[in-house]
């Protein structure tokens, strides 16, 4: 026994344990409350003088180190914002593509795209605030401003808050025109919960309620580009046989700049690389474009699901190159109605007598009046 104990008194684990004594203790004590007050003068120190940069140096650290961005099926649906910095062929390039899986793997709810193409602001937009109002989720807007001069500051709570897409200059009749709406198809294409599109003006206004309009745009088994075939100088006037033979004097036509589309043939139209080449090239004069582009090749290619008839009411029967402009005194509830109900017309193979969703030409004269009288006659927000 004795042995033993010797062997393990001598063994290299004693030399770190000497019997505690009186004067060690109280050494260890001093030493660790030195240890201790120095810890605490130091931390702060380290608070009072350089938190910023520790904080800084920590948040690099861990946004390099602990955060991986971890990317949703959100993002790949639709961007996040309207700004971008895609040229026209990159923004049609990835707006272009289609899922071949057709299946959704999420509660698709529809959406219809409104998108506006103004010079500057949205003149109407009091009354497109009043017949948005509830209806989030079903639909997305893009407006597209050609007077990069203009400024628009939209308040926050706006449903045009920052609703603005990468525009470029657009002149009245000119092939740009047409540029400009393929560039509005596209951004809202990259949406892929837009289903239907429609072309405004910053001088539209609606003439029905939301649920109205929605309802009639989504259940609609046809696309609204007016087209026609006219024998004078103002239609077939306009061809040049330049674009022949890609498009031949019979296939053109004519119609309103004002269309209303599903997503579909908005597809096609932002694809085309055949026929919107030759109009690039052949009708950037008087020959305005934006009234013979769609028209002629939706007929040719698109036909047999168009209704051939627009949605957005004009005057033109004062004549002149400009359709009738609306101002205050012409904002009565009569007026309202008979735009509401202008004829008969087609939808979904039956007689119906809804034919026109949207009104133009109002100026902001008018607005006070619509304000007032659109709650009672297009029954906003009951
Ligand atoms: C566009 O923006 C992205 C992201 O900010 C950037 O990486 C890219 O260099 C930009 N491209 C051009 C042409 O400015
Ligand atoms: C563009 O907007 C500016 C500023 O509002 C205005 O002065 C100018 O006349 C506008 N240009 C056109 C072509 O409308
Ligand atoms: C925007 O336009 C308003 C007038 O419409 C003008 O008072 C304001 O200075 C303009 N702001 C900028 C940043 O150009
Ligand atoms: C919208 O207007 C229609 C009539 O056009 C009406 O029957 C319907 O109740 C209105 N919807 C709402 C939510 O007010
Ligand atoms: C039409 O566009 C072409 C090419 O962009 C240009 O050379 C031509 O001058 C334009 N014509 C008119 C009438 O603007
Ligand atoms: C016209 O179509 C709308 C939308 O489907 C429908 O609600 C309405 O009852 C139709 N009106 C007539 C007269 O058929």
């Amino acid at each position: 026994m004795k042995n033993n104990h010797n062997t393990i008194a001598s063994s290299p684990y004693k030399l770190f344990n000497p019997p505690l004594q009186p004067s060690n203790l109280l050494s260890l004590i001093l030493f660790f409350a030195f240890g201790l007050s120095f810890g605490i003068l130091l931390t702060f120190q380290l608070k009072n003088v350089s938190f910023n940069f520790r904080f800084n140096d920590f948040a690099t650290t861990t946004t390099t180190t602990t955060t991986t961005t971890i990317m949703g099926l959100q993002d790949f649906m639709y961007p996040s914002k309207t700004t971008h910095n895609m040229t026209d062929q990159e923004l049609i390039w990835r707006a272009s593509m289609v899922p071949k899986v057709r299946k959704y793997p999420y509660e698709r709810i529809p959406k219809v795209a409104f998108m506006f193409l103004t010079r500057g602001p949205v003149l109407m937009s009091p009354l497109w605030e009043m017949f948005f109002q509830g209806y989030n989720g079903l639909f997305t807007i893009y407006v597209h401003m050609s007077n990069s001069s203009s400024n628009w500051t939209v308040p926050e709570d706006s449903v045009f808050h920052d609703r603005k897409i990468p525009s470029q200059e657009v002149q009245w009749g000119k092939v740009n025109m047409i540029e400009a709406e393929r560039r509005l198809l596209a951004n809202a294409l990259l949406d892929f919960s837009n289903q239907r599109f429609v072309l405004l003006s910053e001088s539209c206004i609606p003439l029905f309620n939301f649920t109205t309009i929605y309802s009639y745009l989504i259940n609609s088994n046809q696309n609204f580009v007016e087209s026609y075939d006219l024998m004078s100088p103002v239609g077939r006037g306009r061809y040049n046989r330049r674009m022949y033979p890609t498009i031949k004097l019979h296939d053109w036509r004519k119609g309103s700049q004002w269309f209303e589309m599903d997503r579909d043939l908005a597809l096609e139209v932002i694809s085309d690389a055949t026929y919107f080449p030759v109009f690039q090239m052949y009708c950037n004069g008087s020959c305005y474009a934006d009234e013979h582009y769609l028209p002629t090749l939706i007929t040719k290619k698109f036909g047999s699901r168009n209704s051939g008839r627009t949605l957005t009411f004009v005057d033109w029967s004062k004549g002149g190159p400009h359709p009738a402009r609306y101002t205050r005194n012409d904002v009565t509830i009569q007026f309202l109605e008979k735009l509401r109900s202008t004829n008969y017309c087609e939808y979904n193979g039956r007689k119906n007598q809804t034919c026109h969703l949207f009104a133009r030409k109002f100026t902001p004269h008018a607005l006070d009046r619509l304000l007032r009288l659109a709650p009672r006659v297009m029954q906003f927000n009951p």
